[in-house]
């Protein structure tokens, strides 16, 4: 099993400090930053693109850079995305004509590759695929916007992923995103996820540090329970 890892997304951060931002996130214990690139196309909202990428890993921002690109087309910016320093690429299905292509192109551009399945797609989309992917991720909100209510059919999801990895020897990350909190985080960590997506629930708070501190805490009674 994977140790537990906390990817702080910038959605929610203050756009006119986002340097400043993910430093402070990184500082206050968040181990992975989570960049949610959404294009008004394949989503209903706009956000950012490859150059604040890039600008985070000049501006000294080391921790890896976890991008779900909600995107349609997507491989271009794969390309712009690896390029700017990006670590993980998470990709959705439904927005690539060439899965299997996609996928590869993250692999040959150095990054790590990984799908993201929405609150209604099968895991189905995972068959053939699953042995070219580091991560899979499950939406627990649909996608597009900050702060909305979780979804708990996603629990459910989760679970029959971390049997379908665990009972197929894979090793990947299992990632959920999208409404995490404290009241929530460790059933997603017992139903098998390993890495949380956490935007409003961070940085509408305003000590980080304290915050993290009580998503680790929660974290910590699954390790003291003997789970893993
Ligand atoms: C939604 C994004 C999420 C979002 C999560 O499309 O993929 O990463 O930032 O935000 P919270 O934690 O506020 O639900
Ligand atoms: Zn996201």
């Amino acid at each position: 099993m994977n140790t537990f890892k906390i990817s702080a997304s910038l959605l929610s951060a203050d756009f006119a400090q986002l340097g400043k931002e993910a430093e402070n996130v990184v500082l206050a214990g968040a181990e992975w930053i989570h960049l949610d690139v959404m294009d008004n196309h394949y989503v209903p909202n706009l956000t950012f693109g490859p150059l604040i990428c890039a600008s985070l890993r000049k501006y000294g921002i080391t921790a890896p850079l976890d991008v779900h690109l909600m995107v349609r087309p997507v491989d271009r910016l794969i390309h712009e995305f690896a390029k700017a320093g990006a670590t993980y690429i998470t990709i959705h299905p439904e927005a690539t004509d060439h899965l299997d292509r996609s996928l590869q192109l993250i692999r040959d551009m150095g990054c790590r590759p990984g799908l993201v399945l929405n609150p209604a797609t099968p895991l189905n989309c995972l068959d053939y695929v699953i042995d070219k992917l580091d991560s899979i991720m499950l939406m627990s909100v649909n996608p597009g916007f900050a702060s909305q209510p979780f979804i708990p059919s996603a629990l459910t999801k989760i679970k029959q992923i971390r049997q379908l990895l665990d009972s197929q020897g894979f090793d990947h990350r299992l990632e959920v995103d999208g409404g995490v909190k404290i009241d929530n985080i460790l059933r997603l960590a017992e139903a098998g996820a390993d890495t949380f997506v956490i935007g409003s629930a961070i940085f509408n708070t305003t000590n980080y540090a304290a915050t993290l501190g009580n998503f680790q805490a929660e974290l910590s009674k699954i390790r003291s329970h003997g789970h893993f």
